[in-house]
């Protein structure tokens, strides 16, 4: 998986519009999915870049899948994909288990050709991905798949230095499922209103796009971001969709822990 490369998803574009809505976190939750899908649409946005995590705690893995490989220009390794592509490292039980059950779910449903373009897709998901001064990864510059960069952070100095000085200018990342942006001058700005908009001004920040499928900054919305390469601004965008029926369908799921449907409702 070589750090420069990147997927293409079949029909996905990449790179030659003004506008790319960043998505992450999906976590297997169709409904918040296509609720996200269809206001990127609305807003007719066709390049969709994902920052991984399209899989893990959520019902619909192969749904979630099969759609993103179909409508990202970009999609990143997560370490929930890479957990279903290799032994995991460092899952709690809750977590383990929702991979194993996940697996067996790519694995099991659909035609060898389908099953087969699941694994081959993730086998060959980047972990970076770079365009300008833009930096796409999972959970951050320096460990682009497993290191979490939390809002607390800020006061971690040593951290923070840590980061930026590997940051060229623009680094986009999720993994936390909380959205905001680390600036440079070591600050966290969370993006209280729907259409929070940020710009980007010259200075190195860390931006989180939030999480689509499993928010966890206390609203159960789905959350994503548009980034606007002209404008050089970037949008925070909340979106309703019945979190009770997945929640609904994690209940009904014996491998799922109760716990990861009940955290949709709280957005936690
Ligand atoms: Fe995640």
């Amino acid at each position: 998986m070589g750090a420069d490369r990147a997927r293409r998803g079949k029909s996905g574009r990449r790179g030659t519009g003004v506008k790319r809505a960043l998505i992450s976190d999906i976590h297997g939750n169709y409904e918040a999915l296509k609720a996200v899908l269809d206001d990127i649409r609305e807003q007719s946005i066709t390049e969709i870049y994902c920052l991984g995590d399209i899989v893990g705690y959520g019902p619909n893995p192969c749904e979630c899948l099969d759609k993103i490989i179909d409508v990202a220009g970009i999609t990143i390794l997560g370490n929930h994909d890479q957990a279903a592509l290799f032994d995991p490292d460092g899952f709690n039980p809750v977590a383990l288990q929702a991979v194993y059950w996940t697996r067996d779910q790519l694995e099991s449903r659909g035609t060898a050709p389908v099953i087969n373009r699941r694994w081959d897709y993730l086998g060959e998901l980047p972990r970076t991905y770079c365009e300008g001064e833009h930096l796409f990864v999972h959970g951050s510059v320096r460990d682009p798949t497993n290191e979490y960069v939390f809002p607390e952070d800020v006061y971690n100095q040593r951290k923070m230095d840590a980061l930026f000085t590997r940051i060229e200018m623009y680094c986009f990342q999720g993994h936390t499922h909380i959205p905001g942006v680390f600036t440079s001058d070591r600050e966290f700005i969370s993006p209280v209103d729907m259409d929070f908009v940020f710009q980007l001004s010259g200075r190195p920040a860390m931006i989180n796009v939030g999480s689509v499928g499993q928010p966890r900054d206390g609203d159960p919305r789905a959350c994503y971001a548009v980034l606007d390469t002209v404008e050089e601004v970037v949008t925070f965008r909340r979106i309703d969709y019945p979190f009770g029926e997945t929640a609904e369908k994690i209940y009904n799921t014996p491998d799922l822990d109760d716990m990861l449907g009940d955290r949709l409702q709280g957005g936690r």
